[in-house]
């Protein structure tokens, strides 16, 4: 009695170290049976953009070598069982468009552009909560996905609500590599926030050199939401985003603040006649607007810098002058 709850328990445990290495019954049915299923998934692999009836049987075909795997309980079978897993996760990822589609779904949830997302934390980072608002907040997602996703996105969506749901909410076992469905998913809702972000920061030149500041405090919330949002996915923390580092958002309130010191800096540089500065020396050449980029050299001396800016100015400029004049260079 206790010996056979042992052996139950033993063969119940789905870790390949515990799997027995494959009987050549089992070897038999992998080589048979599961290839045949493998070998009719091979002559869909291309990748061209496939119809609808495609994916389809690509699913389905997909379906019959998890299932061949998985009724074989011994360890290379567990293991093929999960390669083809990933691999049709991805296959499905590609072939119904969902990435296109998830994208435009958290751009909706993002900009709250509907009423129903406000409800459900379909963004956060912790798995159990996601799974609550995917769940209690079926309809309001599904009802997104059928106004803005491709026909192929909204069928599969339709069909296979419940194994997207166990993508998206249950963290694979291995997953050092972070190359699976399951990773972009987790990033996904930190994709729109990025685009927006990187097109505000492009036109941060444009805002310093008009002096409309307007933008700065948008960008300082998309910052901090993109830097919220990229923290649990491995796809950020892979290609070091700098979003990541903590002063990257707070850097941006200094904007305005250096965009003013750079400002006054810029214009004493540019001024024809400086000669009312006992700093400057009466044969020290000025900058020609032709040649805007020459610095004077007497500004290299950050006394006498100081003192032309306060003349030309105010005395405002002194306020934070030497940590303004050493972020100068970051400008
Ligand atoms: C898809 O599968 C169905 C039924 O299995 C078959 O009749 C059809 O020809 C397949 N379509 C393609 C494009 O492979
Ligand atoms: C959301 O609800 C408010 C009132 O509750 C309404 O005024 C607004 O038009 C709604 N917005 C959308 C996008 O449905
Ligand atoms: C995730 O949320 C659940 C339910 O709200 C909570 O019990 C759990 O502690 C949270 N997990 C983490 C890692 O914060
Ligand atoms: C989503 O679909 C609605 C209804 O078709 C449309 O008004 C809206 O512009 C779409 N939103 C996006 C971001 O494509
Ligand atoms: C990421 O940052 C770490 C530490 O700053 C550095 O050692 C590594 O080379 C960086 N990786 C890439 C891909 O830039
Ligand atoms: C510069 O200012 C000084 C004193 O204010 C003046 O004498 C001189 O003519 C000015 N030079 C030019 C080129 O305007
Ligand atoms: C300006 O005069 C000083 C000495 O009075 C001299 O050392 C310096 O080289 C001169 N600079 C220029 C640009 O002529
Ligand atoms: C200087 O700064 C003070 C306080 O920061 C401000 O009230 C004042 O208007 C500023 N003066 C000028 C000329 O900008
Ligand atoms: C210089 O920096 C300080 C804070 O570091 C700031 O309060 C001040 O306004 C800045 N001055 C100018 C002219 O930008």
């Amino acid at each position: 009695m206790t010996k056979w709850a042992v052996f139950l328990i033993f063969i119940s445990t789905p870790i390949f170290a515990v799997l027995q290495d494959c009987s050549p019954e089992e070897s038999a049915i992998l080589q048979g049976k599961c290839s045949l299923h493998v070998n009719e998934l091979m002559i869909f692999t291309d990748d061209k953009e496939v119809s609808l009836e495609v994916a389809k049987n690509i699913s389905k075909v997909c379906q019959s070598i998890t299932k061949c795997y998985e009724d074989i309980q011994c360890a290379d079978a567990q293991r093929n069982k999960e390669m083809y897993e990933q691999k049709c996760q991805r296959l499905d990822y590609k072939n119904y468009l969902l990435k296109d589609c998830m994208t435009k779904v958290y751009d909706i949830i993002n900009d709250k552009l509907v009423n129903c997302t406000e409800q459900f934390d379909y963004s956060s980072n912790n798995l159990t909560t996601k799974r609550e608002a995917f769940t209690s907040g079926k309809s309001c997602f599904m009802s997104l996905v059928d106004t803005n996703c491709s026909s192929k996105s909204i069928a599969h969506f339709h069909s296979n609500y419940d194994s997207f749901l166990n993508i998206l909410t249950v963290p694979p076992a291995n997953n050092e590599k972070c190359n699976l469905v399951h990773d972009e998913l987790t990033a996904a809702p930190c994709i729109p926030l990025q685009t927006t972000f990187m097109a505000e920061e492009m036109s941060l030149v444009t805002i310093m050199l008009k002096r409309d500041f307007s933008v700065v405090k948008r960008l300082r919330r998309v910052c901090e939401q993109l830097q919220e949002c990229t923290v649990a996915s491995c796809f950020f923390s892979a290609m070091n985003f700098t979003i990541r580092n903590e002063d990257t958002c707070t850097n941006i309130d200094t904007i305005q603040r250096k965009t003013d010191f750079a400002e006054c800096h810029l214009t004493t540089i540019l001024k024809a006649n400086l000669t009312n500065y006992d700093c400057i020396p009466s044969n020290a050449t000025m900058p020609s607007f032709v040649k805007r980029t020459t610095k004077p050299n007497f500004y290299d001396d950050k006394e006498c810098a100081k003192k032309v800016m306060v003349g030309e100015c105010g005395q405002n400029v002194t306020i934070g002058f030497d940590e303004n004049w050493s972020r100068q260079v970051e400008l």
